[in-house]
This record gives C-alpha cells, structure tokens and sequence, in this order.
C-alpha cells in the first residue's frame, strides 16, 4: 500500500490531477489517497470539484484577494511542514504543472526527503520571464522531482538534455486530455446547452441564433501593464472591424486583468465579458466557437480536441506542438500582428480548414491510465 498526497490549488491544476485522483481511488488495495486543496484558487474551484466527485481531505484555505507571489509560497510551504507532512506522511507527493501551488509543494517535498511525482513535466521556453513565474516554478520541479510524467516527446527530449535520468522519465499524454475526453463522452449536446443557458440565459441565446464566436482568455502575469493594454486594443479593434461576430471573454477574476478589461471593452456591443466560466460550458463554448484567441497553457492543447484553431496571444510558448502541427499560430504581443492573423483566418478559408483538422499532438486520452499503472508496479525503483 502506498501513501500519496495530491496537491493542487488552481484550475487548470484539478482539471489535469482529477484523473489520476480518480484513477487511483479505483485501487483502494494499491493506494492511500490523500487530496489537499491549498485553494491558491477559490472560486475557480468550487464547481470542478462537484464535476469531478473529488472530495478533498486538507483545504489549506490560502487564497486572498489581489494575493502576490510571497503570500502564497510562504504561507504553503509553512502549512505543509505544520498541517500536512508531518501527520499524513506520504510516500509520494503529486504536483502537477508550474503554478506557486506546485512550486511550494515540490520544496516541501525536497525539505521533508519524500519522493515527488511531478506530472506535465519537461515543458520549457527557456526563457525565465515568460512566462513568470511558471518557468523557473517547473525548472525547480525538474530539478526536485524523482518521477517525471512527460506529456509529450517535446517536453521528455528538454529533461534528457538538462541531464534527467532516462528511467525517470515516462511519456504519458497530458492528462488534460483525459479530462476533454471524459466530459465529452460523458455528458451528451443537450446536457451542453442546458448546462449553458442556466449558468447564462444571453450566451445560450446566441447558440441558439447560430451566431459566429470567438473565445477569449488571458491572465499571464508577464502581460500585465502595457503589453495586456496592447492586446486588449488589438481585440476591441478586431471586434470593430468584424460587428457580425460575437467575442465572448470569461475574464480572470484578478484584478490586473478585470479591472482594465471592463475599462476599455465594456462598452462594445458585440463583446461579451463574463465572469470565469464552468469547465463544462467552457469546452462547449469552445467546441462551438470560430476559432480562440488565448493566452492559456490549457486552452492551447484542448483546442485541437475540438477542432479549433488558436492565436497564441504570447511571445512564446512551451508548447510548441500545437504550431509544429498546425492547428495554433503564435500572434505574439503586438496588436497589428494579431489583428492580421486573426483577419486572415476569417477570410483564408484553405487556412482555416488545414488549422481546424489536425490530430491532438497532446495526448489521446490515457495518461492517467498510464501514469497510476507506472505507479503501481512493485518493482518501480527511485532512481535519483
Ligand atoms: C495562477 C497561476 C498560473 C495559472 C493560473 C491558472 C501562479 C503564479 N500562477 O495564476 O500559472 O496559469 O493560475 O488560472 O501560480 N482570484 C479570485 N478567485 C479565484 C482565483 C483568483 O478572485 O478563484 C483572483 C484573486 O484576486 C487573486 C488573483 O486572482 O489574487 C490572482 O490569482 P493567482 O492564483 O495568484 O494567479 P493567477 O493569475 O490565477
Ligand atoms: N477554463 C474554464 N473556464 C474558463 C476558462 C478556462 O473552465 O472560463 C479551463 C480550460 O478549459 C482549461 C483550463 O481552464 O482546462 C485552463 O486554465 P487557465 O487558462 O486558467 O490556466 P493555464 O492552463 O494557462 O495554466
């Protein structure tokens, strides 16, 4: 029997470790499984927990308004040590991806001696300020981790170069793809658009009219400021220059991003600024959008599930799969880029068409299977 404490505290967070928690729960004879929330996010939370059936055994509770990167990491890496590793005592600790959340746990981990897994490893820019501080936050995972869960041969090719040991590494697809693929074939369109007009009767209206969308998301910290000025003019202009099509913004309930947002697109009538969407309306809305213009780390590999092409609204990005194949573009920062890219795919219909058909290069829906199967071989050996 094996310990394991998962820890994660954001969305994009659960939506990836819920398959696994929930894969492993299926082995009570294998498995100990112990949840902790350190809630770095609240309310983006609540609702995925209830979707998933995840009932979480430790919430840390660390989440306040307008919090910074000292407030988080210092306050978890103190509740770990007080609350969590001293009483569960893992075998193993689970992190996934690159956010304080994770960064904190991996260092609770290293100062406590207990072996972590780290899944969605291996994902690199290389460069240190973008995105900030996701890098340097998975680079020390990297450096931490005993078991390396890489999503993709990208991502395992970057952790061999710095000097990771083959037997540690195990290539397993993003386990958000997992998630897609169980939403999708769990709940059918009716279940969908229901889901849809409840949470918001005007969105649901618009789906019923057929209307053209493009789905918008964004919340790097390195955009905050200028460059986020810049991208939001680049939007209020494409949706000027395109009046028939409806733009349909979740946008990210911190502050640096709400605040300027409702200041400068709020008045556009065929903008639609929301606040944080439910994953299940989110994955509907993108499934039925024109294209999506993003930001996001997840949103970039759950696009292709659905057939729609991206505009990276960055200057880099660690996953460049996604353009290697096909089905995203990077737009960068600078406005006229992505307003030309953007008017190119609404008039270049043989560019659309190739960027809408391509094949996932993220993963095909087994990682979590792969990834607890790792785990439970008896004679998995920790090689540091
Ligand atoms: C965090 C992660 C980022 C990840 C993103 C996913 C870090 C440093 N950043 O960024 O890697 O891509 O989550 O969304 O870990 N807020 C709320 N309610 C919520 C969540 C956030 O009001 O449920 C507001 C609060 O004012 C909070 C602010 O958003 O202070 C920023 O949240 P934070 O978790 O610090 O950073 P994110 O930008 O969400
Ligand atoms: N997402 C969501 N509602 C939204 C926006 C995004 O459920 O309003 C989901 C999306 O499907 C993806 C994840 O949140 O699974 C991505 O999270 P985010 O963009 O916040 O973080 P990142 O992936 O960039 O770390």
């Amino acid at each position: 029997m094996k310990k394991i404490l998962f820890v994660f505290g954001t969305r994009p967070e659960l939506i990836k470790m819920a398959p696994i928690i929930l894969r492993m729960k299926q082995f009570p004879e294998d498995f100990e499984v112990c949840v902790c929330n350190s809630a770095q996010h609240r309310d983006m939370l609540t609702g995925l927990l209830d979707l998933f059936g995840i009932d979480v055994d430790i919430d840390l509770n660390i989440m306040k308004p307008d919090q910074d990167l000292f407030d988080i990491t210092s306050g978890l890496i103190s509740a770990f040590k007080k609350d969590i590793l001293q009483v569960f005592k893992p075998d193993w600790i689970f992190v996934q991806g690159d956010t304080t959340t994770t960064l904190s746990a991996a260092m609770s981990s290293f100062y406590s001696r207990i072996p972590l897994a780290h899944v969605e490893a291996g994902l690199r820019t290389y460069r240190m300020d973008s995105p900030f501080p996701e890098e340097f936050n998975r680079r020390v995972c990297s450096l931490i981790a005993n078991r390396h869960y890489c999503p993709t041969k990208t991502a395992e090719a970057n952790l061999l170069r710095e000097g990771v040991c083959k037997e540690n590494i195990l290539l397993t697809g993003n386990t958000g793809i997992d998630s897609i693929y169980w939403l999708l074939s769990n709940y059918d369109e009716q279940f969908f658009k229901q889901n849809i007009s409840n949470k918001c009767e005007a969105i649901g209206e618009l789906i019923e009219n057929g209307q053209r969308i493009v789905l918008i998301t964004l919340h790097r910290r390195e955009h905050f400021g200028s460059t986020f000025l810049n991208i939001i003019n680049a939007i209020k202009t494409l949706a000027e220059n395109f009046p028939d099509v409806s733009w349909i913004y979740p946008v990210h309930p911190n502050p640096n991003v709400s605040v300027p947002v409702k200041e400068h697109l709020q008045n556009m009538p065929n903008i639609h600024l929301l606040p944080p969407m439910d994953y299940v309306s989110f994955i509907y809305l993108m499934k039925l959008s024109y294209f999506v213009l993003t930001d996001s780390g997840g949103v970039q590999e759950e696009a292709p599930s659905l057939g729609k092409p991206i505009l990276v609204l960055r200057e880099t990005t660690e996953r460049p799969e996604g353009i290697e194949a096909g089905s995203a573009m990077l737009a960068g920062n600078d406005p006229d880029c992505i307003i030309d890219m953007a008017t190119e795919l609404f008039t270049n219909k043989k560019l659309y068409q190739k960027m809408s058909g391509i094949q996932n290069p993220y993963g095909d829906g087994n990682a979590a299977k792969i990834i607890v199967d790792d785990l439970k071989k008896s004679s998995f050996k920790n090689v540091t």
